[in-house]
């Protein structure tokens, strides 16, 4: 993902603003750039490539401004190349960005008609461009970015460094992170404390929807109503930079609340936001029409991703597919047939029961094709293609970012493989990127809904048994909801295809029953309905999650429901994951457990 530095300082900020970057390099990307102010007119250098690269552009071309914003780029909209990278400037301001404006091409459109011309290909630029256009309509800069931030859908960061002002930055954060740093007569701004840790080990976190006022004297933080709000300061331990919680109690906190931010640079990463088209970055040897069958192996979490993608795959390109969890894969000798398809999926990639199963599929002459979150893992090193989730380092034992990051690569994949066999049209791919595409916002709205979950967790901490249910690509949301539940709360947990309660599950259902049930408004929503009244005419507590139709058309007594923003059902699983994560860590925490380490368990099962 991107990284966003910001300067106010005493002397010339250009190499500080450089070094920073460098701390944000681990978060990979292809090209950077610097701008500053010099006798207060901005001024910018730009590289494509690595960091070396900028500095010799400086070194010739030395900036001496006491001001300055930096960026590490890692494209999304527009290849890896000078004129895309960052900063993005007009006359009035340049502008830093990490994340997505989604609706970036409709934005376009609309100043393109008022007869702005853009020299680039990106959707930072259009931020550029609708904050001048408000300042040359007369507005002063705090008031510009106030004006054009509603107007911004997605997941984003941003940064801004105007014309003339040499004591004013601006940064916004709704979705990405960014924090401030304090100093003496000195502030900054960053993607994370890790790259402020050179100047400062002061830091506040914006929260989501906050923007911040920057001069030398302090930092003025408006929450997204624009009304001015307190942030706390906090001091970072030293050591404590290379993975931080940042302000976050457990590990999983953060992961949970990072997957806007990471899910959205996956998605980025396999589909070009410019054409709404699927862009897989991958070199395949095969080709998607000339197979028959994908099988699909994995463990856990992952081996849920897998569930949900067999749907997807079946249902959008009409290949058939066959999963099994990895213990049992690897040692069912099933009959391959050469050349077809084998995919596996882990966030580590040195799992043991899945790299077993790889082996075998090999041996039997299958493509191999693995999802996974560390590039340099065996699995990884041992597969013919390689499709990485970008979720970053997943610290916390329960899979939460890595498992929406898998899906969002698996989704892509589907949609890729469609077109390929032609099972899907230009216009199915043109939806189904657009969904996609809305998933980072939609996982915003869906985080809001933390503190209702909380409090309903105090409740759920009270069960011994907890039922998931869930149908479609929301039977296996339900196995990795009760599967996260169980895991870090030490609570039984079951999840269960909704339309198998009557073959048996039902018997348990009782007034102590939680039963937590999984249902978007989709094509088979009425069916669900049906399920949850068997449920509620035994007493059972359901809690339902749903969208607001669903919610409204349940016609069920409930305990309570998790109203969902609106969405396509095929993103469903993917932003049902949060509050089913949610609701795991609420309740984990309430009981006193330890949620990053839960007991008995390890990050990477690298033993049978
Ligand atoms: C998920 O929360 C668990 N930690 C576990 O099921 C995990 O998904 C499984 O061990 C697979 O790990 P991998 O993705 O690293 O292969």
């Amino acid at each position: 993902m991107c990284g966003i530095v910001g300067i106010l300082g005493k002397t010339a900020v250009a190499s500080q603003v450089v070094d920073a970057l460098k701390r944000l390099e681990y978060r990979g990307y292809d090209s950077a750039g610097v701008a500053t102010l010099e006798c207060g007119r901005l001024e910018r250098r730009r590289a494509e490539g690595k960091l070396r690269n900028l500095e010799e552009k400086l070194s010739r071309a030395p900036l001496s401004g006491a001001i300055g914003i930096g960026h590490t780029r890692w494209a999304t909209h527009g290849r890896p190349n000078e004129t895309n990278a960052h900063p993005h400037a007009t006359d009035h301001l340049a502008v830093v960005h990490n994340g997505i404006i989604e609706n970036f091409r409709d934005l376009k459109e609309g100043l393109e008609a008022e007869g702005v011309r853009f020299d680039t290909e990106t959707d930072t630029e259009v931020v550029a461009q609708l904050v001048t256009r408000e300042m040359r309509a007369g507005k002063a800069p705090e008031e510009a970015v106030a004006a054009v931030l509603p107007r911004l859908k997605g997941a984003f960061a941003l940064g801004f460094l105007f014309d003339g002002r040499d004591d004013l930055l601006i940064g916004a954060r709704h979705g990405a992170p960014l924090a401030i740093g304090y100093g003496d007569g000195e502030m900054f701004l960053g993607s994370d404390a890790l790259a402020l840790a050179p100047f400062t080990d002061e830091v506040t976190y914006l929260e989501d929807g906050d923007w911040v006022v920057l001069s030398r004297g302090g930092a003025t933080i408006y929450d997204v109503g624009n009304a001015p709000v307190s942030r706390a300061r906090q001091k970072i331990q030293p050591g404590a930079y290379m993975v931080d919680k940042g302000n976050h109690r457990h590990f999983m906190a953060k992961e949970i609340h990072e997957q806007p931010e990471v899910v959205g640079r996956t998605i980025a990463h396999y589909v070009d936001l410019a054409t709404g088209t699927v862009r897989l970055p991958l070199d395949l040897p095969f080709d998607f029409k000339a197979l028959k069958r994908l099988v699909i192996s994995a463990c856990g979490t992952a081996y849920y991703a897998g569930l949900v993608a067999q749907y997807w795959f079946e249902r959008l390109a009409r290949l058939p597919v066959e999963i099994d969890v990895a213990s049992e894969f690897r040692y069912r000798e099933m009959p391959l047939e050469p050349g077809e398809l084998a995919l596996f999926i882990s966030q580590s990639g040195e799992t043991a029961d899945t790299l077993a199963s790889l082996r075998y599929a090999r041996a039997e002459g299958q493509h191999i094709v693995s999802v996974v979150n560390v590039p340099t893992s065996t699995i990884a090193r041992e597969s013919a293609v390689v499709a990485p989730t970008l979720a970053g380092p997943e610290i916390g034992v329960a899979s939460t970012k890595a498992f929406t990051c898998q899906l969002a690569v698996l989704l892509s994949l589907a949609v890729a493989a469609g077109r390929a066999r032609g099972t899907l049209s230009a216009e199915d791919e043109q939806r189904l990127v657009k969904a996609l595409v809305s998933v980072p916002s939609l996982m915003s709205e869906a985080l809001k809904h933390e503190h209702d979950i909380e409090l309903l967790s105090r409740d759920l901490a009270k069960a011994t048994d907890v039922l998931y249910l869930g149908r479609g690509t929301s039977y296996p949301l339900a196995l990795e909801g009760a599967l996260k539940l169980k895991e870090i709360s030490y609570i039984h947990a079951e999840g269960y295809a909704a339309g198998e309660l009557k073959h048996g599950p039902i018997a348990l259902i009782d007034e102590t029953m939680p039963v937590i049930v999984l249902a978007p408004h989709d094509a088979i929503f009425e069916k669900t309905v049906s399920n949850m009244q068997e449920v509620a005419a035994r007493g059972g507590r359901i809690i339902l999650v749903g969208d607001e139709r669903a919610a409204r058309e349940a016609s069920v007594e409930t305990w309570t429901t998790l109203t969902m923003p609106a969405m396509d059902p095929i993103v469903a699983p993917i932003v049902y994951a949060v509050p089913v994560q949610l609701l795991a860590y609420h309740t984990a925490v309430f009981m006193g457990k330890d949620v990053d380490q839960p007991r008995n368990l390890a990050k990477s099962v690298t033993v049978e």
